[in-house]
Formats: C-alpha cells, sequence, structure tokens
C-alpha cells in the first residue's frame, strides 16, 4: 500500500491512504499560494486542527459538495453540527479513534482557535496518524515547540509534517529543534511563504535539518506529493 501526502500550500495537505482520500485544513480561497481547485478536490474525511480562516478555509464548501465526514475537536464539531453537518467526529487532545482510513489521535498544539464567526473553537490541536499498514504519519499544523513533542516521537514516525514559518507558529530554528524530539524518518515543512510575514527559505532549512539530524527533508512545492 501506498501513501501519498500532498502539500496544496501553506497547512493544507492531501492525505491519500488505502483508497481513502483526507483534506487537512482545506484552505484554497483567499490562499495565494495555493496550488488546487477546492470545486474538484477529493475529501472522503476533512480534518480541521483550529478555528482560524486560513484551516477552517473551505472545509464547510467541500464538505457540501463532497460529503466528507469532518473529523475536529469536538468544540469546532459542534459548530459544524450547528449549521447543519451531520457527518462530523469529535475527538479531543489525546483521544484517538479507528476510523476506517486508520487510527487517528489529536494531539497538543501551542495556539490559538477563535473561529472565524467569533465562536470559540476550544484547544488547537495536530494530528497523529496510523495508517491502515502501520506506517505513522504527524502533522503539527499550528504550534510553538513543546518537549512533550518527544512523546510523540517515541511513535516512530515515518512523516512528521512541521511548520517553519515564525510570527504565528514555530520558525525554522524551533521547527529544527521539533526534528530532533520527533526522530521522524522524514520530515517537510508547510505554513511558510503564503505571505512575506512568514517568509523562509526551505532550502536552507532542510540543510541545516539533513546537516545536524538524522531525517531526511522533503521540501515540496505547493502541489507537490510524497510517497511514503
Ligand atoms: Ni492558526
Ligand atoms: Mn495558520
Amino acid at each position: 500500500m501506498t501513501n501519498i501526502l500532498t502539500w496544496y500550500g501553506h497547512a493544507t495537505l492531501g492525505l491519500e491512504t488505502g483508497g481513502y482520500h483526507l483534506l487537512i485544513d482545506p484552505f484554497f480561497e483567499g490562499n495565494p499560494a495555493a496550488q488546487g481547485d477546492p470545486n474538484t478536490v477529493k475529501a472522503d474525511y476533512i480534518l480541521v486542527s483550529h478555528g482560524h480562516g486560513d484551516h477552517i478555509g473551505d472545509a464547510e464548501k467541500i464538505a457540501r459538495r463532497t460529503g466528507a465526514t469532518i473529523i475536529t475537536v469536538n468544540e469546532i464539531a459542534v459548530w459544524f453540527r450547528s449549521k447543519g453537518f451531520e457527518k462530523v467526529h469529535g475527538q479531543h487532545i489525546g483521544g484517538g479513534f479507528r476510523h476506517p482510513f486508520g487510527y487517528l489521535k489529536l494531539t497538543l498544539a501551542l495556539h490559538g482557535s477563535v473561529l472565524p464567526d467569533g465562536s470559540c473553537g476550544g484547544n488547537p490541536c495536530g494530528f497523529l496518524l496510523t495508517t491502515n499498514d502501520g506506517k505513522k504519519i504527524y502533522t503539527a499544523q499550528d504550534t510553538g515547540l513543546f518537549g512533550d513533542m518527544r512523546l510523540i516521537g517515541e511513535e516512530g514516525l515515518d512523516v512528521a509534517v512541521v511548520p517553519i514559518g515564525d510570527n504565528y507558529t514555530m520558525g525554522p530554528d524551533d521547527a529544527l529543534r521539533a526534528v530532533r524530539l520527533l526522530e521522524p524518518r522524514q520530515v517537510v515543512p508547510i505554513h511558510y511563504n503564503t505571505w512575506d510575514l512568514i517568509k523562509q527559505d526551505p532550502q536552507a532549512w532542510a540543510a541545516q535539518v539533513e546537516w545536524k539530524t538524522g531525517s531526511t527533508v522533503s521540501v515540496l512545492k505547493p502541489g507537490e506529493s510524497l510517497e511514503f
């Protein structure tokens, strides 16, 4: 079985695993870095890490078109249900559930989570997925560095996806420290170069990481994929 991770730009990820299409933090419209079309992108499941507009983005629109199940923290799950969505699965940090596509656990994230309409989105999260063929992928989404990344690393990660943009999330230096704690086989940087405020040089970061850790860095261009 092949797992295909696609970076659509910013923090928007697609994961194809065992024939299922997962879409994480879909933000296409209004995203200057986006590659991909919210009107055609496939989704069986939409994962939302927190309430900020650059993550909840087009989730509503894509869920209506595709009928995808939305998976998110319970507060945001309740918010989606109040908008009439029925295929919504609320989880929370530290809690895992065996979905048809694999075992998904929500992880700690140090960030905020107010929804675009001002509603409280509860606590933000990251995602740790064990696929049905036993691969482990951790997507940190928006977070600062935290020491318990070491505990996530103990799971034995095939892939880690980490923000490097700085200002709103970890910057390059803390993202390097994150890689040291996570010890993934491969790492993919996200949440940079969408706007000038989070401008970074991913190749320079990749060189540092590969010099100072045992991880391999895959710097994707928006729209590109990584197989694992
Ligand atoms: Ni955010
Ligand atoms: Mn963000």
